[in-house]
């Protein structure tokens, strides 16, 4: 079909990468240290944004770990950090690379139900009291991709409760917090943290732009120095004049801005995605999202979003299959990202999938 409309890709819109920023601050970091960033560095990236990012996590810089987007963070630390086998609880549904490389790297995964108010920490205790203790618990923690849902801070609470009970490894993993269209932000895992066990990841992809490629991982001093280690022998270091640019844009106080022109753009994406809501089949559930790239969609029974995948792709559609976000299960769950599309796009694919899945119920 000719004007294929994807709720696929969770990247912001072209409107919200701003390109006369971004030369500005790369012009900027070009001046201020060119030799330095057109040069090798380390491992762990550009000295001056890993101290600016120490001082916003209140951490020593040498824990502070930034690598080519966040997602390769995440590879390093499954390389080095765990080993094949080892027990991972991922909230699921989950983001699908991630389980997609948990899977790759031999991991065994422990799933744990998403619900409103993000991962059932209930469900989490119960397996560590029955023995089945994880070695890391990986949770997105603010606007969840795929659900959207945020952990609340009763749950924030319980998970950190259990940290301190069971000893194991969490991995906060939060891109989209700062994205939020209403409401005040929670005290973070990482923030709230006391035994040292909590580890964070955040990137630049959401909220200024993704080709940039600059993501980072908050980890004890150790295991900091690990992961600086495995990406010094896999790329030597990352790429600086990237990270220059982020550090100008933040430094020159623009980051407030560009995350304001964001999060408008996409609130006003959410709000017409929640709009075209009224073209699904009766039955058909969804938690209209408060921040983020995001909405979670359940079909009524008896109605399969893996089946219907190819007729809405024929109907010019895509979106990401619930099932892929589950380690099994999932079949009548999808995923809808309303960030990279128009609002009369997003008007447009919502009418055009209503009819996919209300011809489908009959
Ligand atoms: C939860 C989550 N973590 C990590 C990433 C990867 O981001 P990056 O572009 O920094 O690799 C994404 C991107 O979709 C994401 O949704």
């Amino acid at each position: 079909m000719s004007n294929a409309i994807s709720f696929a890709r969770g990247a912001p819109a072209p409107e919200a990468l701003s390109a006369d920023l971004i030369a500005t601050c790369t012009a900027a970091a070009l001046q201020a240290d060119g030799t330095r960033v057109l040069s090798y560095g380390t491992g762990n990236g550009y000295p001056p944004l890993r101290e600016v990012l120490a001082a916003e996590h209140g951490v020593a810089a040498d824990q502070v770990f930034i690598t080519n987007g966040s997602l390769q963070g995440f590879v390093f630390m499954l390389e080095t950090l765990l080993s094949p086998g080892d027990l991972v609880a991922v909230e699921a549904p989950t983001y699908d690379r991630a389980l997609l490389q948990l899977k790759l790297h031999g991991m065994e995964v422990l799933p744990i139900p998403v619900q409103s108010d993000g991962m059932d920490v209930d469900v989490l205790a119960a397996a560590c009291a029955a023995g089945r203790v994880p070695k890391l618990v990986y949770t997105i923690s603010n606007f969840q991709n795929p659900s959207g849902a945020t952990l609340s801070a009763e749950k924030r609470a319980a998970l950190l409760a259990l940290v301190e009970k069971y000893g194991f490894s969490v991995l906060e993993d939060d891109p989209y917090g700062k994205l939020r269209f209403e409401g005040e932000a929670l005290t973070g895992l990482h923030e709230a943290d006391q035994t040292g066990k909590v580890m964070f990841t955040s990137s630049f992809s959401k909220t200024v732009a993704p080709g940039l490629r600059v993501g980072y991982i908050i980890a004890p001093k150790e295991a900091a120095g690990t992961l600086t280690a495995a990406a010094g022998r896999t790329y030597i270091s990352p790429s600086l004049l990237a990270e220059g640019a982020i550090h100008q844009l933040i430094v020159n106080g623009h980051l407030p801005g560009n995350i304001a022109k964001v999060t408008a753009l996409m609130k006003a994406r959410c709000d017409a995605m929640v709009a075209g809501l009224v073209h699904m089949p009766a039955g058909t559930a969804c938690t209209p999202p408060l921040g983020g790239f995001f909405m979670w969609m359940e079909l009524p029974e008896g109605l399969s979003a893996d089946a219907l995948f190819q007729p809405a792709v024929d109907a010019g559609i895509t979106f990401v299959k619930g099932s892929d976000c589950f380690l099994e299960g999932g079949e009548r769950t999808l995923r809808l990202a309303y960030s990279g599309v128009s609002p009369a796009e997003i008007a447009e694919g919502m009418e055009r999938l209503g009819a996919v899945f209300k011809a489908a119920a009959g």
